[in-house]
């Protein structure tokens, strides 16, 4: 009888994708059992002789990596919808397949986007601190005014399935218009949500709303820079759920500093976590999470899920539920 397939899970990974795992009785693995990231050194490591390995998007699967892990090495699933974290390129030229967990969190994501972009355009944050602080004095006509999403124009850059999932929660605020950008027209979503195609500048010209739905790619890497935010109304707020590395932050930090535009709510920045000494922390009109839009159990779980069944399907040669086109 021929040994399992070895799998190293680089992180404890939540129940419904460790049960998967335990109950297949297809593979042997092992797991770095913490909340916290597996050091670097452990993980070249343990990844030796490995068939498969599960990841989450703080790993770094490159070369290096993929030379620690050797020939044995069939399968990367990753728990995430994101893959900025692979050296895809790498992965390709080995012939490993990849995995990853797109559609699962689609909602969860799309709806932490509604609540950072009403979070940040109605003022949320400040309106609680004030509040709490004394700082509430009697009603006043102008005070803590935000602005809202009735009469505006949502602008997406990057029409995908979160794009789409966002629209269709925003339209019963009676937003007027949805436009969007992306490399190429995009018409059976963009018919979804009856959004137009227009240009990037147009994007950054018209947007009452901006949010940021794209990949994280070298074309895409710090493409919300001064060019953008220099054609935006003043008036516009900037929603980033997508990957800090497509924004420039020294940028973003002169943009809403000056006036430039009116706010920003950031779900990823660069580094994570943002170091709490970072400038972006001291403005008001800056709404920061760190990076929470998939985390509800549901998801997190459902992607657990799913990037075991992509594991164990790819080590049994079998089309895996969603691998990732190399
Ligand atoms: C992903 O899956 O890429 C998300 O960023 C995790 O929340």
């Amino acid at each position: 009888m021929s040994a399992l397939p070895k799998v190293y899970v680089t992180r404890k990974v939540p129940p419904d994708g460790l049960d998967i795992l335990r109950k297949s009785g297809q593979v042997q693995f092992d797991m770095w059992d913490s909340d916290d990231p597996v050091p670097r050194v452990e993980l070249l490591k343990k990844v030796k002789g490995c068939d498969g390995i599960l990841c989450v998007l703080t790993e770094k699967i490159d070369a290096q990596l993929l030379e620690a892990a050797g020939p044995n090495l069939k399968v990367v699933s990753t728990m995430s919808v994101g893959f900025d974290h692979l050296s895809l390129d790498e992965l390709k030229k080995r012939g490993i397949r990849v995995g990853y967990t797109p559609d699962v969190l689609t909602d969860c994501v799309a709806e932490l986007t509604v609540a950072l972009l009403l979070t940040t355009s109605r003022r949320l944050i400040e309106a609680t601190h004030e509040a709490k602080t004394g700082g509430w004095g009697t009603w006043r006509t102008l005070w803590l005014c935000g602005h809202e999403l009735a009469n505006s124009t949502v602008g997406i850059l990057g029409l995908g399935r979160i794009g789409v999932a966002i629209a269709e929660r925003l339209k019963p605020f009676k937003v007027k218009k949805f436009i969007y950008t992306d490399v190429v027209p995009r018409p059976e979503l963009a018919n979804m949500i009856e959004a137009e195609y227009v240009s990037f500048d147009e994007l950054a010209k018209q947007s009452d709303f901006l949010a940021i739905c794209c990949a994280l790619t070298p074309e895409t890497h710090g493409i919300c820079n001064w060019n953008l935010f220099s054609k935006m109304k003043k008036n516009a707020i900037f929603i980033n759920t997508s990957r800090g590395g497509v924004v420039n932050q020294e940028d973003l930090y002169e943009a809403l500093s000056t006036g430039l535009i009116a706010g920003a709510g950031l779900d990823v920045t660069t580094p994570e976590p943002l170091p709490t000494h970072h400038p972006l922390f001291t403005l008001k009109n800056c709404v920061i999470l760190p990076h929470i839009a998939s985390a509800s159990y549901t998801t997190r779980n459902a992607m657990s899920a799913l990037a075991a069944n992509n594991l164990l399907a790819g080590l049994r040669g079998e089309p895996m539920p969603q691998e990732l086109k190399l």
